[in-house]
């Protein structure tokens, strides 16, 4: 690849006066008063038409790629015949960008606005053509991206977008329907419908649990407490809200749960106050001495437990709350129970993991990001309730212009959540379930997983590196550790090392802090991650620290 290209416009419409303008501005910059950088600015400022006279190596040739305006129905939007076109050229592109994954870096240092200051200042006014759209494309993946579908790419949890899916996805959008009641789009309901119901077999769930699929697992945890909320307090928010009285509602989580389950507490109308944060044990499992001696606590206080949240597959170290117990103690104290199984859901297609979660058929909800491990284009998570008349009673709308002859009758997904337009999401873990079948995908997973003790047998026979926590599925949190070092010294090396790593581009982690010291997590399981990758990323680590 050349130098970067400037994300001008191509067609834009210049006057004389400005083209004899400009003409002089770029007789300045042929005399090396200006910089390219300035060049470009220049032209996203419109003071000079980026296409005349121009030195192809600075911006690529630039034919008229705009459609037709001798047809008036080109006009407006693009006709089907173009798209089948520009369609198999994006089909091409993808195809090309997914099979070259392996040969470019797995990431690379890119400055922060290194792209936007390229990227014209306002929007074309004439037409550019969908060309530009692929060009401009060619240069954000090469210099601007991360590639998550890297068989390098060991960081955070994969995200994982098999190409079947990718076309579902193609499909979802090129239908363009819009689910917002089931009248609205009947199909989309009821492919949604079964394949939740698909999921549910293959992961072993037992019959009485619905799915429907939402974006991501964090609008899942904030709807699951919502259903808590409603269900503790009777229906409160038809009446007085989070207003109900003097015993406030509490809502528990492990101190390793994500994120995105303080933020859905905040949503859902707990205040920092009522979120307790319980401890972890050695395996960094959630506590569950603890969280009676919190629940009882509370109870002795007057408070109300309401809900508690148990992960089965931490983000930072995989470790599987144990739901059985919790389950015990949700019931006892009449608590709603939210399994968040965003990353370790997907393993639950594999009956030997089932285990890890025992005693899930107890809870109220739970949610499994598809969109991760399994193989689903981001995004699409399936959120399980075993009562699904509580959750549409508690976010029931029902504007007269959206009442129809079936609602009796037929599911209607946006009582199930917060959106109202729903998109043919589901369309994406049909595909990929469909396409594969339920065996292939086993096959996948179980070789990650093979994979990830390969790694960490590596990991624990070194001298000076460790395992940190147990490995339960396919991410092994790592450290070198050299005689002496310890503390911030310690941390200062991690870095190092990782840095290191990262920066010949064939390697990419996330570090995380882990009892308060740097560690760095290798997640393994992108799709295209065979055994060779995962060798090859020992000897860089290796390698880094020698
Ligand atoms: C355990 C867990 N829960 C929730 C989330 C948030 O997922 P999402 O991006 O779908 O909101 C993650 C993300 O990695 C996660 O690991």
């Amino acid at each position: 690849m050349g130098r970067p290209r400037d994300f001008t416009h191509e067609n834009d419409a210049f006057t004389q006066a400005e083209t004899r303008e400009c003409a002089e501005q770029r007789s300045t910059i042929a005399n090396g008063e200006a910089s390219l950088r300035t060049y470009a600015q220049m032209c996203c400022m419109r003071t000079v038409d980026p296409t005349v006279g121009l030195d192809d190596t600075l911006i690529a040739a630039q034919p008229n790629h705009c459609m037709d305006n001798s047809d008036q129905k080109n006009l407006l939007s693009m006709t089907p015949e173009e798209f089948r076109r520009l369609g198999h050229a994006v089909v091409d592109w993808i195809a090309d960008y997914r099979s070259s994954a392996a040969e470019r870096p797995v990431s690379q240092a890119t400055d922060p606005g290194g792209l936007l200051e390229r990227l014209p200042m306002s929007p074309p006014a004439q037409p550019e053509g969908f060309e530009a759209v692929l060009r401009d494309l060619d240069e954000i993946a090469e210099r601007h991206l991360v590639h998550w579908q890297h068989p390098n790419f060991f960081a955070y949890f994969p995200s994982n977008g098999d190409l079947s899916a990718v076309l579902g996805d193609m499909l979802s959008a090129g239908l363009g329907v819009l689910g917002l009641t089931w009248e609205s789009a009947p199909a989309l309901t009821e492919v949604e419908d079964r394949v939740c119901e698909w999921l549910r077999q293959m992961s072993g769930l037992a019959p009485e649990w619905q799915g429907v699929i939402q974006d991501t697992a964090s609008t899942c945890s904030m709807i699951a407490l919502v259903a808590a909320r409603e269900a503790t307090t009777r229906y409160g928010a038809a009446r007085d809200g989070m207003q109900h009285g003097d015993a406030p509602l509490v809502v528990y989580a492990s101190e390793d749960a994500h994120s995105s389950i303080q933020k859905a507490a905040t949503l859902a109308g707990f205040g920092a106050d009522q979120i307790r944060s319980v401890e972890v044990d050695d395996c960094r499992a959630m506590d569950v001495g603890h969280l009676a001696a919190c629940v009882e606590e509370d109870a002795r206080r007057g408070l109300r437990p309401c809900a508690i949240v148990a992960t089965t597959g931490t983000t930072t170290t995989t470790a599987f709350d144990p739901v059985d117990a919790i389950a015990e103690i949700a019931e006892r104290n009449g608590a709603w129970l939210h399994v968040d199984a965003a990353m370790a859901g997907s393993a639950m297609i594999l009956p030997e993991c089932r285990d890890l979660w025992r005693g899930v058929n107890r809870a109220d909800s739970i949610v499994v990001n598809p969109h991760k491990w399994l193989g689903v284009s981001f995004d699409c998570s399936v959120f399980f309730v075993r009562d699904d008349e509580h959750l549409v009673r508690v976010m029931r709308t029902d504007p007269s212009y959206l009442r129809t002859a079936f609602d009796q009758r037929v599911k209607t997904y946006r009582d199930w959540g917060v959106a109202l337009g729903r998109r043919f999401r589901a369309l994406k873990l049909w595909s990929l379930i469909r396409t594969h079948g339920t065996e292939r995908l086993q096959q996948r997973l179980r070789r990650d997983l093979a994979n990830a003790r390969w790694f960490a047998e590596q990991v624990e026979a070194a001298p000076q590196w460790r395992v940190l926590a147990p490995v339960q599925l396919q991410t092994v949190c790592i450290r070198h550790e050299p005689e002496g070092l310890e503390g911030d010294a310690l941390d200062r090396h991690t870095k190092r090392w990782l840095d290191a790593v990262h920066g010949t581009g064939r390697a990419w982690m996330t570090p995380a802090k882990l009892d308060g010291r740097w560690m760095v997590r290798v997640s393994i399981g992108a799709l295209e991650t065979e055994r060779a990758h995962v060798q090859e990323l020992w000897r860089l680590l290796r390698e880094a620290v020698a």
